[in-house]
């Protein structure tokens, strides 16, 4: 593959849709992406915190900060967070006032470190950590306050089902927010974005976790991953309501919400 392929996402003919999907820019059978992004999360937990402040140069942070004063912290609500890896979703909840928080990954090496983070940071008594995969949730109906999920639902097989299952675990009058990479709104910002996700990311991927496909895997998915417009559609498709949106950082995220009403 050329650097100028990875720009470019393939087209596939619709006949292969139903039984395909993608992995980054490669389309694989529907079965094999759960255990191809487990390996990619199995290979880079040890590394992923170092690595989201190198690869974002810690603007990841502020996102992350953004996205926690949108879910609306208060000692009375409780948060499922889906997708919640090493933690800093949980972990911001609750230090700026949550009430209790369930840390849900279907990784459980991911887990592990936030098990540990949470530990060294005195939280871990008050947070469930969960193996869980967020197409199909083993909580009740109606049980949750905020379900949150940062950096997940690109990775998942059927966001569709995750969109649904958020829907029915959320409490009436409960919110749903999603930070996850969009579609660059600024165009001054493409070329530059791209030479870092395409030529940059992958060769630190190397240097500071020891691979690179993670890394390359990460910068085809942020592109394959549907725009702001598409993924509302799809929130409200799935029943939410009040669904809006907002970019960060000239559209590199988006931080979406909707509302089970
Ligand atoms: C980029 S990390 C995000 C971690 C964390 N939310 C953060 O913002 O730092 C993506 C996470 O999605 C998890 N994941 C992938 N597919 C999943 C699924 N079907 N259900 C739950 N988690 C999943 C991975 O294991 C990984 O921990």
């Amino acid at each position: 593959m050329t650097d100028s392929d990875h720009l470019n996402p393939p087209s596939h003919s619709a006949s292969s849709q139903e039984e395909m999907t993608d992995f980054g820019f490669r389309n694989v059978p529907r079965e094999e992406k759960k255990p191809l992004v487990r390996h990619v999360f199995e290979s880079v937990a040890g590394k992923y915190d170092i690595m989201n402040d190198a690869m974002s140069l810690g603007i990841h942070r502020i996102w992350k900060r953004i996205f926690i004063t949108e879910l609306g912290p208060a000692p009375n609500l409780k948060l499922l967070d889906l997708a919640g890896g090493t933690g800093d979703i949980t972990f911001g909840w609750l230090k700026r006032g949550g009430g209790s928080a369930i840390l849900s990954d279907i990784n459980a090496a991911m887990l592990e470190v936030g098990r540990e983070r949470a530990i060294k940071e005195g939280l871990i008594n008050r947070i469930d950590v969960r193996e869980v995969d967020a197409e199909s949730l083993p909580f009740p109906n109606a049980s949750m306050d905020r379900v949150s999920m940062a950096f997940g639902l690109r990775n998942c097989t059927d966001k569709n089902a995750v969109l649904r299952e958020v829907r029915r675990v959320l409490k009436p009058g409960g919110r749903f927010c999603c930070l996850e990479f969009s579609k660059v709104a600024v165009a001054a910002l493409s070329p530059v974005y791209d030479l870092w996700s395409f030529q940059i990311l992958p060769r630190m991927g190397r240097m500071i976790a020891g691979d690179s496909e993670s890394y390359q895997y990460l910068a085809e998915s942020i592109r394959m991953f549907p725009d702001q417009e598409t993924l509302a559609g799809m929130m409200r498709e799935a029943g939410l309501e009040h669904v809006s949106y907002k970019n960060l950082s000239g559209g590199i995220v988006a931080i979406h919400s909707g509302w089970r009403l």
